[in-house]
C-alpha cells in the first residue's frame, strides 16, 4: 500500500473476513513519531512517480497478450550470469517498465551503493559497520580495507585454520577422548549460525563425506537436542558452538546442555577441548564458557549474521564436503559478486530480480513471494531465504529514522517442487492473491533414474506456463467436449475450472546443483536483498524488531522460575503466566 509521509496504517484481522484498517497521524499518535525525513522518499523519486501512471496504464495487459505482442519475448528478458540463467519474460513488464524500473534504481543511487558495500563503507549505520560477506569469498585476494586494516590477510588465515581442522577430522586423525575417529558433528546455533549451514550442507548432500554425519540444534525446545543426542555415541560426537555473538541464549542453553550431556559419559573437563569447537567473533565469552581459543574459528563484526555462511559459520559445510569444494562454494559467490559490482544495471541479474520485486511489492501490491527449487536437494532454501530477506528487509523507517512511505520486504515462503504442487499451488493458480514466484531449476540430476528428472523438469515448466496462460473458457469448453460433457455440466462447471493464469514468475536455471552453483545462487539472492533495500531507502543489516522478544523472555523466564503471581504485564500476558504457573503446579 502507497500511503502518504506522515500516515502509518495499522490493520487488524480478527477473521478472515472482518479486517479493521486503522489509519494513524503521527501528529495524532506520537508512539508512530519518526524522525522528519531528510532524505527525498523513493515514492517522490521521479521514476517512482513514472512508474505509477506507468502501471496505469497497462495493468490491464495480460501476460498472454504480452507474449502474442512479441515473438522475440524470451530472448528479450533473459540474462546469464555466474553459470545461472534467468527467465523473466513471464512477468508484466514491457521494455518500458524495465527501462523505468532500471532509471528507479538510478535514481536511488544503487550503483554507489553497490560500491559502497563493496567498499566497505559503513553500509549498516545504526550498528556503525559495514557489511562485507564479498571479501569472504573474494577470490581475487584485492585488499578489502576495513578502518585502513586490510582484512584479506585474516579471512585467509581463518580459511587455512578451517581448512586444516577438517581435514584432520575427516581424514580421522583428530580423534575423541577415548581415541576414536569423530563419526557425528552436531551443530549449535540458531539464525544465521544455524539456516545457512544447514541449507547449504543439505543442498550439497550428495557431495557429503562418507563417515561424518551432520546433525543441526537449533530450537531451545529440549526435544530438539534430546532426539539429536539420543543416537548418538559421546566419545565420537564433535560439538561445534556457532554464535556470532555467544550471547544467544537459545543456542548457549543448548551448548550446556549438550556439555553436560557429554561429561555425563567418561568423558572429563579435560575432554570437552577434543569435543567442542567454536564459531563466533567473541572470545571472551567462549573462553568464558569453556572452549580453548585453540578451538575457535573466529569471524568478525563486519560479517551480518545471515550473511555468514561464508566465513567460519560454514564449518559443518566444510566438514561435510571438504575445503577444496568449499572453495568452489566461494568462488562461485565471488563470481555473482563481480558480476553484480561489474554489469550495467540492466543486465545485473540481482538488480533485475530485485527491480522485479519492486514492482510488484509496490505497484501491484502483491506482497509474497513464492520460491519453488525443484531441487529435492534445496529443500531448506526457501527457509533459509526467509531470514534472509525478512531479517533484512522487514523494516518501517528509511536509513535516517524516518518512517517509510511505501511498503517494504515481501513475505517469502516455499517449498520444493513438485510436492508444493499438490499443496500450496491450488491457491498460487486459482486464489485471489497474485505471488510472483521463483523457480529453480538444475538439468542435471546428482541422481539420474529412469525418467525422473525429465519429469520434474516437465512439471517446473508446466506450473509457470499453467500460471501465464490459465485456461479460459472457450479452451476449457472445448475440453470438456471432447470429452463428452454436456451443455449443461460445461455450464455448470465453468466458473470453477477456467482460470486466468497471467500470474507472473521467473525461472532460474543451472546444470546442475553443485557447490559452485549454490554459491552463485545464494549470493544472487544477498545481492537482489540489498538492491531492494537500496531502493526502499532502508538498512538490510540490522535486525532491532528481535530484541525486544528476547528482553521480555529473559523477564517472564524469571517470572516463570518465581512462581508468584505476575501482575506486571497486561492482562492478557499476566494471565497466560499465572495460567501456566498453575497448570505447572508451580503458583505459591
Ligand atoms: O535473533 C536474531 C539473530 O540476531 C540473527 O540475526 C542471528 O543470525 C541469530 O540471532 C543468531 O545470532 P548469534 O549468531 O549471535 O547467536
Amino acid at each position: 500500500m502507497q500511503r502518504a509521509n506522515s500516515v502509518n496504517r495499522l490493520e487488524t484481522s480478527y477473521n478472515s473476513s472482518v479486517r479493521i484498517v486503522i489509519l494513524l497521524t503521527e501528529a495524532a499518535h506520537p508512539i508512530f513519531r519518526k524522525k522528519t525525513p531528510v532524505m527525498t522518499q523513493p515514492v517522490d523519486l521521479p521514476a517512482w512517480q513514472a512508474l505509477k501512471q506507468h502501471f496505469d496504464s497497462t495493468h490491464t495487459t495480460s501476460l498472454r497478450e504480452h507474449f502474442a505482442a512479441d515473438s522475440a519475448r524470451f530472448d528479450q528478458f533473459q540474462l546469464n550470469a555466474a553459470g545461472l540463467f534467468l527467465d523473466y519474460s513471464k512477468n508484466h513488464v514491457t521494455r518500458q517498465t524495465m527501462d523505468l524500473l532500471v532509471q528507479l534504481a538510478g535514481e536511488a543511487g544503487v550503483e554507489k551503493k553497490i560500491a559502497a558495500m563493496f567498499a566497505g563503507d559503513q553500509v549498516n549505520p545504526t550498528e556503525g559497520r559495514p557489511a562485507l560477506h564479498t571479501a569472504l569469498r573474494n577470490r581475487s585476494n584485492t585488499p578489502v580495507l576495513v578502518d585502513g586494516h586490510d582484512v584479506m590477510p585474516d579471512v585467509n588465515k581463518v580459511l587455512e585454520r578451517l581448512g586444516a581442522f577438517s581435514d584432520r577430522v575427516r581424514d580421522g586423525d583428530w580423534r575423541g577422548f577415548t581415541g576414536e575417529p569423530i563419526t557425528d558433528v552436531v551443530n549449535i546455533g540458531i539464525g544465521g549460525s544455524d539456516l545457512g549451514p544447514v541449507m547449504a550442507s543439505e543442498a550439497l548432500a550428495a557431495f557429503a563425506h562418507d563417515r561424518l554425519k551432520l546433525h543441526f540444534v537449533s530450537n531451545v525446545d529440549g526435544s530438539h537436542l534430546a532426539s539429536t543426542v539420543k543416537r548418538l555415541n559421546p566419545q565420537t560426537t564433535l560439538f561445534v558452538i556457532a554464535s556470532k555473538t555467544f550471547t544467544t541464549q537459545e543456542t548457549l542453553t543448548n551448548a550446556n546442555s549438550a556439555k553436560q550431556w557429554f561429561l555425563e559419559s567418561d568423558a572429563t573437563q579435560s575432554d570437552v577441548a577434543k569435543h567442542f569447537v567454536a564459531l563466533s567473533t567473541n572470545a571472551e565469552r567462549v573462553t568464558a564458557f569453556g572452549i580453548d581459543q585453540n578451538n575457535m574459528f573466529e569471524f568478525w563484526d563486519w560479517v551480518g549474521g545471515r550473511y555468514s555462511l561464508w566465513s567460519a559459520i560454514g564449518l559443518p559445510l566444510i566438514l561435510s564436503i571438504g575445503m577444496p569444494r568449499f572453495t568452489q562454494f566461494l568462488e562461485g559467490a565471488h563470481a555473482m559478486d563481480e558480476h553484480f559490482r561489474r554489469a550495467p544495471l540492466s543486465e545485473n541479474m540481482p538488480v533485475i530480480l530485485a527491480l522485479l520485486t519492486v514492482w510488484y511489492n509496490n505497484f501491484h501490491q502483491a506482497h509474497s513471494h513464492l520460491i519453488a527449487p525443484y531441487d529435492q536437494y534445496l529443500h531448506r532454501f526457501p527457509a533459509y531465504l526467509q531470514q534472509l530477506t525478512m531479517e533484512s528487509n522487514g523494516k518501517s523507517v528509511h536509513v535516517d529514522g524516518s518512517a517509510v512511505s511505501c511498503d517494504t520486504g515481501p513475505i517469502v515462503w516455499g517449498e520444493p517442487g513438485t510436492n508444493g504442487q499438490h499443496a500450496y499451488f491450488q491457491l498460487v493458480h486459482q486464489g485471489t492473491h497474485i505471488i510472483p514466484t521463483d523457480f529453480i531449476l538444475p538439468m542435471e540430476s546428482l541422481h539420474p533414474i529412469g525418467q525422473h528428472h525429465e519429469l520434474l523438469m516437465a512439471n517446473c515448466f508446466a506450473q509457470s506456463e499453467a500460471l501465464m496462460m490459465g485456461k479460459n473458457s472457450e479452451e476449457l469448453t472445448l475440453e470438456m467436449n471432447k470429452a463428452g460433457a454436456s451443455a449443461d455440466e460445461i455450464d455448470r462447471l465453468t466458473g470453477h475450472r477456467s482460470f486466468a493464469g497471467n500470474r507472473p514468475s521467473n525461472t532460474i536455471m543451472t546444470q546442475r546443483i553443485d557447490a559452485k552453483a549454490l554459491g552463485a545462487l545464494i549470493a544472487t539472492y544477498e545481492h537482489k536483498v540489498y538492491v531492494e533495500a537500496a531502493i526502499w531507502d532502508i538498512n538490510p543489516f540490522d535486525q532491532w524488531g528481535v530484541e525486544l522478544g528476547k528482553q521480555l523472555a529473559s523477564k517472564i523466564q524469571s517470572e516463570l522460575a518465581g512462581g508468584k503471581t505476575i501482575t506486571a504485564h497486561d492482562s492478557s500476558t499476566n494471565g497466560l503466566i499465572n495460567r501456566a504457573l498453575k497448570m505447572r503446579n508451580l503458583q505459591a
